[in-house]
This record gives C-alpha cells, sequence and structure tokens, in this order.
C-alpha cells in the first residue's frame, strides 16, 4: 500500500492550562520508521492521539498523503494504533464488508506476518507478554492501515524479550513497508530502531534526525544529555578561526572542531564517554588535562571509569574490555585527552525541564 506520507503543521493542543504540545512541524514520509522520544510528560501520546483523530488540534494542521484530516473521523483515516496498554480480544474478527472466508485468510496473514501463524484459537490467557503484544500487532495490521502509531508497546515486557521484539519489530515494518510512528521514552530503542526520530521536550521538538545525526550531533545540551552520557562541561569560547574554537574549561585551554565552532562568550563542551582518552599522568600536548580516577565500574564489554578532572568537572570514559587487566584503579592519576575532533560546542543554553 503506497502512500502513508505524515506531515503535522504547527500543531498545538492545549488543556484547560496544560499545552501538551506546544507548535510541533514534522514531515514523516511514507514507508519511514519514525521515533518521538521524550520524557514523560513532553508530549509524546498527545502527539499520536491527534495524528489518530482521537483528539482535535488547538491549532494546526494533520495531512495524511497531503490531505488535511480535520473534518475526518478516527475511523476514516487510515491510521491504526497500538498502544502500551491492549485490550485482547477473540482473534475471530468481524468485518462489515468483508467476507468470513476473507476475514479469515486475513487474520492468517496478519498472524503470519508476526510469526503466530496457527494460535487463532488460543485463549489471551494462553499466550505469553511477547505473543499478547505480537497479537496487538496483528490485530494492528489486520485492517492494512498505511500508518501505525505505536505508543510505547513494548514498554510492559522484560529487557530480554524487549530487544528480541525490538529487531522483530523492525523487519515486520520493513516487510510492511507502512509508516510506523513509534513513541518511546528509552533512547537505545529509538536508537535501535527508527529511520528518523525526533527529541522532544516540554511540547515541542529539540532535533529531528537519523540516529546518527542526533546522537553524534546534537544541537542542544538536553538532546546530548537525554541521549546518554555525554559529560557536559560548562566552558568559555575565547576565539575561532577555520572551524576550530577554541575553549577555555576553568584554566585549561582546549581546542574544538565539533559544533557551534563560531560561538563565543558563555558555552557548554561536550563529549562522548566512549571518545575520551586515558593517558599515563606524565603525558602533556594539546588538549590534555591532568585527572584522576574515582571510580571504576565493570560493565563486561566495557569499563566506565568515573574521572575528576583538575579543575573539577568530572568526566565517563568508557574503555574497552579487550582481555587482560586494567592498568586503573581507585586513585590513579592519569593524564586526560579531549580529542578536538571529539569535542563539541552547544552554544544554546542549558534548557533541562524538571
Ligand atoms: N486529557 C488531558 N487533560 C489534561 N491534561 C492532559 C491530558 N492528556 C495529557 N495531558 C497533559 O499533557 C502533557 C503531555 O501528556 P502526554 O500524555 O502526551 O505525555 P507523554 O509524553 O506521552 O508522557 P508518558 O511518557 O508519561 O506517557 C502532560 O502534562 C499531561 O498531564
Ligand atoms: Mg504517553
Amino acid at each position: 500500500m503506497a502512500g502513508g506520507e505524515v506531515r503535522l503543521v504547527d500543531l498545538v493542543k492545549v488543556f484547560q492550562d496544560v499545552t501538551a504540545v506546544d507548535g510541533i512541524n514534522v514531515n514523516v514520509p511514507g514507508g519511514e520508521f519514525f521515533s518521538l522520544l521524550g520524557p514523560s510528560g513532553c508530549g509524546k501520546t498527545t502527539t499520536l492521539r491527534l495524528i489518530a483523530g482521537f483528539e482535535q488540534p488547538t491549532s494546526g494542521m494533520i495531512l495524511l498523503d497531503g490531505v488535511d484530516m480535520a473534518q475526518t473521523p478516527p475511523h476514516r483515516r487510515r491510521v491504526n494504533t497500538v498502544f502500551q496498554s491492549y485490550a485482547l480480544f477473540p482473534l475471530g474478527l468481524r468485518f462489515k464488508d468483508v467476507s468470513k472466508q476473507d476475514a479469515k485468510r486475513m487474520v492468517h496473514e496478519s498472524l503470519a506476518l508476526v510469526r503466530l501463524d496457527g494460535y487463532d484459537k488460543r485463549r489471551p490467557s494462553q499466550l505469553s507478554g511477547g505473543q499478547q503484544q505480537r497479537v496487538a500487532l496483528a490485530r494492528a495490521l489486520v485492517l492494512n492501515p498505511s500508518v501505525l502509531l505505536l505508543d510505547e508497546p513494548l514498554g510492559a515486557l522484560d529487557a530480554k524479550l524487549r530487544k528480541a521484539l525490538q529487531v522483530e519489530l523492525k523487519a515486520l515494518q520493513e516487510t510492511v513497508g507502512i509508516t510506523f510512528i513509534y513513541v518511546t521514552h528509552d533512547q537505545e530503542e529509538a536508537l535501535t530502531m527508527s529511520d528518523r526520530l525526533a527529541v522532544m521536550s516540554g511540547g515541542r521538538i529539540e532535533q529531528v534526525g537519523s540516529p546518527t545525526e542526533v546522537y553524534q550531533e546534537p544541537r542542544t545540551a538536553y538532546v546530548a544529555d537525554f541521549l546518554g552520557v555525554s559529560n557536559l562541561m560548562d566552558a568559555v569560547a575565547t576565539g575561532s578561526s577555520n572551524g576550530r574554537c577554541t575553549v577555555k574549561v576553568g584554566s585549561f585551554e582546549f581546542s574544538a572542531d565539533q559544533g557551534d565552532t563560531t560561538a563565543s562568550g558563555d558555552v557548554r563542551v561536550t563529549i562522548r564517554p566512549e571518545r575520551v582518552r586515558l593517558e599515563p599522568r606524565e603525558t602533556t600536548g594539546e588538549n590534555r588535562i591532568p585527572g584522576m580516577v574515582e571510580r571504576l565500574v565493570y560493565l563486561g564489554a566495557i569499563t566506565q571509569l568515573i574521572v575528576r578532572l583538575a579543575q573539577g568537572d568530572i568526566v565517563q570514559v568508557m574503555v574497552p574490555n579487550q582481555g587482560g587487566e586494567l592498568p586503573y584503579e581507585q586513585g590513579t592519576p592519569v593524564s586526560v585527552f579531549l580529542p578536538a575532533d571529539a569535542l563539541r560546542i552547544l552554544a544554546a543554553p542549558p534548557e533541562i525541564p524538571a
């Protein structure tokens, strides 16, 4: 089924005194796996409910394949929703304009899609959590929507099943080729599955991009912080030339190549834990600052080190475990190297809502 393009134009939803959605503009092309990622209360569910037609916008427009949906009731939109808490009904579905035989075939087809063919006689109480969630998906797909809205569909499942279903869901989306708009507050989930994602905060979109774009090139401190540990530090930008900015973190000077390299004055700098390098204390040179290991956390594939820098900030450092002992323990003095090509300048003031 072609189509499935969703466009939100200056979308606003106000409930009494709460502005749940505060001017969202987004364009999701047909067939895309698009995620809305953000903390509790940022307006994700409200956005989905507006697209589905369960809520009316206060202002703005929702276009499905270029057609304004203002006058279209939910059941006339080619959109279906999978909720976090789902009500399971017996699988013998009844359709208005579909013969009994066709209905049976459609049920089997959608069950096959979610790899549950042969389970159509089971009762909900005879299915595991993961199977129940697959049934919810089959139900949503059976009427062949061009857009599927998914509101934290894996939220209730344990970590292992969740990971398995993430992969399955992405594969399913590629098979059926329809647009998925997927709501989650789990950054890893959004990064794993999405073609593109929107990072939301307080009813607004902070940044839209591919997983690598938002992870590697966060535009604001909020996005950097929300997408994982980001080592945010206050700094002062003191000059820039040729795409390289000089910043002072305390009394230490660094070069930074990433982000808003033409900024001046108060800024924040950020570096991913996997890009920080630890060297022996006596190592000196550009972009290095003395530090001291405060804590080590063994995480299997990597060890996370908490290092206090000479000027007071704390940075997290990820060191891969490649066999052998790490030469660090609590109190080990180190030289901390923050490579210029990994050091990013965020000019926007930090706006981290409570
Ligand atoms: N029907 C309603 N009446 C009044 N306020 C509402 C209503 N629905 C949502 N809100 C408010 O709008 C804001 C956004 O809610 P929404 O449910 O969209 O958040 P969410 O991002 O889905 O959060 P969560 O991750 O907790 O599900 C919240 O402050 C919420 O309290
Ligand atoms: Mg919600």
